[in-house]
């Protein structure tokens, strides 16, 4: 069953961006190649076992009483594959996954756009969630309560309010930080569902299952040292393989060697624990600048100059999973794992 996926098309500024931006060859031919990749039932899909288990549940479930699936939240740091498991599931349940993110639901009418033009049992996928405005949430509780979409017309005391009815539907939320999500949101998804890192088994898997749609032969020890080196994260790994296998390109090796894996990510400046450079110096900053903490995120944020969400949400994840900064209640600390591994 071929898989309809959509994109939002509402004509808010941020959904114009994330449209506009689609529409850039180099960045199209790359996702292309990403989609491809994407595996397309849960049993093509490797890790995450308990969270397969219960998704076959749920759908089987579902299934058998002719009803969509329960909303479902899925939340873990980013890259480990929500966005995939939701296509999944609307392929399993063969039905349409509309793909959106809350940035682009700036204003009523869009998530109003959105919810009109499901069809029955439609999967409505929205990223980010737990950064949808306070409108756009309050539109959504009746929707996912009642399936009911409760639009006010006219304005002060002329104001009005007229219900209309919605499809059946299913909301499948995304999100990495689930504990910004208020109560009232969070209490409407049926199922609420962590993923988790990857092990490097499954990352080894994942890597050759890459290679070999892409045609291009590795080693198994190949395979490893790029797994070792993905960070628990199978965009990661999927990155990496291609940065890899154009380094064997240029240098004609065939198959893709460990030793050829380890010149390509060294070039790339990704330890053999796949910290990068950023990662380092934001290591190195703590422990330089702070004497190793404890320091406030802001504090972090602006000696490095990145953004308070970038290091919360796509740095610190992974060092906290790894052993290399504890959270205090009084700051960021470096572990001595981490002075270890930076030689300091
Ligand atoms: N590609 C990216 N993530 C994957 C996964 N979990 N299983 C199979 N292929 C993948």
């Amino acid at each position: 069953m071929p898989i309809k996926r959509s994109l939002d098309q509402s004509n808010s500024p941020a959904a114009a961006k994330k449209t506009k931006s689609l529409v850039n060859s180099e960045q199209q031919k790359g996702e292309n190649l990403e989609e491809s990749l994407r595996p397309n039932s849960l049993a093509e899909y490797i890790g995450q076992s308990s969270l397969k288990q219960v998704l076959e549940v749920a759908i089987a479930a579902a299934k058998g009483r002719e009803e969509p699936l329960d909303h479902l939240l899925l939340y873990g740091p980013p890259g480990l594959g929500k966005t995939t498991l939701s296509l999944i599931l609307a392929s399993q349940m063969g039905v349409n996954c509309r793909i959106t993110t809350a940035p682009a639901l700036e204003r009523p009418r869009d998530i109003t756009g959105l919810l009109l033009n499901l069809q029955p049992g439609d999967i409505l996928f929205i990223d980010e969630i737990h950064r949808l405005n306070r409108v756009a949430e309050e539109l959504l509780y009746p929707a996912m309560e009642d399936y009911r979409l409760d639009i006010t017309i006219g304005k002060g005391q002329g104001a009005r309010i007229r219900s209309l009815n919605l499809p059946k539907f299913t909301l499948v939320g995304a999100t990495t930080k689930v504990g910004s999500l208020s109560s009232p949101l969070r209490d409407r998804f049926g199922l609420i569902q962590r993923l988790n890192y990857y092990e490097v088994p499954e990352l080894i898997e994942i890597i050759e299952r890459t290679a070999k749609l892409l045609q291009t032969p590795i080693t198994n020890s190949a395979a490893y040292t790029v797994a070792l080196r993905s960070r628990g994260t199978p965009r990661i790994a999927n990155r990496l393989f291609k940065r890899v296998r154009d380094y064997a390109q240029v240098e004609q090796v065939n198959p893709i060697s460990a030793e050829l894996a380890i010149k390509a990510l060294d070039i790339l400046n990704i330890d053999p624990k796949g910290l990068d450079q950023s990662d380092r110096l934001f290591l190195q900053t703590i422990i330089e600048q702070f004497q190793g903490g404890p320091v406030g995120l802001e504090a972090v944020a602006a000696a490095t100059g990145e953004d308070t969400k970038t290091i919360e949400e796509v740095y610190e994840p992974y060092l906290l999973k790894i052993g290399y900064i504890n959270r205090t209640p009084r700051g960021r600390i470096v572990t001595k794992a981490a002075y270890t591994h930076l030689g300091i």
